[in-house]
């Protein structure tokens, strides 16, 4: 199988998994407890159908939509996501320019790769930096500063992982940084010895964005580890209005998923609330964003830009999101896939059908800009 072979999100997982060690396929494509939510984040999109009008004159269609004050020209962005060198050795800068290329925003992890300030040095499109609450606050006010002074649009503070998931399958591998395998995990990367000369042969890795602050030398620290033992659980919604405060811009946060929630977060002045449960990789047994973006967007649509990710897949997903009032729709294992398959020429390939099928699916139902779309264009079952 090659990258020309694949026309959806299950055709680069497929090559995904041939080209990457177990491990790493694993802790990309795994989630947390016995997986029910993430299966169900795909899942609760096929729970409603769409409804077309026709002979509406769709020669144009404008796909673009403005959020957090970024016009974004297209509906979908790519969600900050951790080690992307370690899917593909160009990482962070393979999604930054694919995502340059399409007009779109993308975002650099707290536990990325690269350094935030050379991602922004080099692109020009919207960029949000995902921030995670350390307990040191020195750290977080370190973190925040750098971000401001290389000129990061969004800050993006993820609320959903005060604690680590239960990732079964990263038990089993001993996936941790750097590596402390099993037995059973070192076969697996022998397996694929192409995944370890480019390894080898590139960039150090580094998390440039914690390296600053942190030891990470001595032991293997593992993504369990580190929310357990480094992220501060104390954190409350006092901790979060005096940053929102201090960053004095476009500020979000990343796992809001109930209204009381969505609420605060208006209270506190956010600008943005991105309704996620992580793909599915924190909390087994949550709801789908989807499923709970309707009574968001009632309460708070006016006040703040709902966004939602997790389970988006196809084209249509980000159609009904966009019906319901989202104003735009995360991707996260839909880009590190094609990044892990191909890297960037993945990444565009994969930019390059999702933002086909919206255009497509705009088309065909009758909607020539984004604004078009509308509850009346839905139907639950
Ligand atoms: C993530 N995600 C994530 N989120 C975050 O706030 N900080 C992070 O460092 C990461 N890292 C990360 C790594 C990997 C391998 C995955 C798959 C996901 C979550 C991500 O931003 C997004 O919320 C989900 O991936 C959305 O779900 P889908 O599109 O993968 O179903
Ligand atoms: C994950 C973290 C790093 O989902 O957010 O693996």
């Amino acid at each position: 199988m090659r990258l020309k072979d694949c026309h959806n999100f299950h055709d680069f997982r497929t090559l995904a998994r041939k080209r990457l060690p177990g491990p790493i396929f694993n802790y990309i494509d795994g989630a947390a407890d016995d997986e029910v939510t993430y299966r169900r984040n795909s899942d609760s999109f096929e729970r409603c159908d769409l409804v077309p009008n026709v002979l509406t004159g769709v020669k144009d269609i404008d796909m673009s939509v403005t959020v957090m004050g970024q016009k974004l020209d297209m509906p979908f962005y790519c969600s900050p996501t951790a080690l992307q060198r370690l899917f593909h050795h160009d990482g962070e800068m393979a999604v930054g320019a694919a995502a340059e290329k399409f007009g779109t925003m993308f975002g650099v992890s707290s536990l990325g790769t690269v350094s935030l300030k050379d991602v922004r040095k080099k692109f020009s499109n919207p960029q949000c930096y995902q921030f995670y609450f350390h307990k040191d606050r020195g750290l977080n006010r370190a973190m925040m500063e750098s971000a401001k002074e290389a000129g990061v649009e969004v800050m993006m503070l993820t609320v959903d992982s005060i604690t680590g998931g239960n990732r079964e399958r990263d038990l089993r591998t001993g996936f941790s940084i750097p590596f402390r395998l099993t037995l059973g995990g070192m076969i697996q990367f022998a397996l694929k010895p192409m995944w370890g000369i480019n390894y080898v042969t590139h960039e150090k890795f580094a998390m440039p964005q914690l390296d600053e602050h942190i030891d990470m030398g001595g032991g293997a620290l593992s993504i369990g580890r580190y929310f357990t033992e480094m992220l501060d659980p104390s954190m409350t919604w006092d901790d979060v209005a005096e940053m929102v405060k201090l960053w004095d811009g476009q500020y979000c946060l990343k796992g809001i998923m109930s209204v009381a929630d969505a609420k605060r977060a208006v209270d506190i002045g956010c600008t943005g609330i991105i309704l996620s449960n992580h793909g599915g990789r924190q909390l087994d047994g949550s709801r789908a964003p989807f499923d709970q973006l309707a009574e968001t967007v009632d309460a708070v649509g006016d006040k703040i830009d709902v966004i939602m990710d997790s389970g988006v897949q196809r084209g249509t997903h980000v159609l009904k999101a966009l019906s319901l009032g989202a104003k735009a729709v995360g991707i996260g294992r839909g880009y590190l896939y094609p990044l892990a398959a191909a890297g960037q020429p993945g990444v565009e390939r994969a930019l390059t059908l999702l933002r086909t099928e919206v255009e497509r699916d705009m088309r065909l139902m009758g909607a020539k800009s984004v604004a078009d779309l509308s509850r009346s264009n839905l139907r639950f079952r």
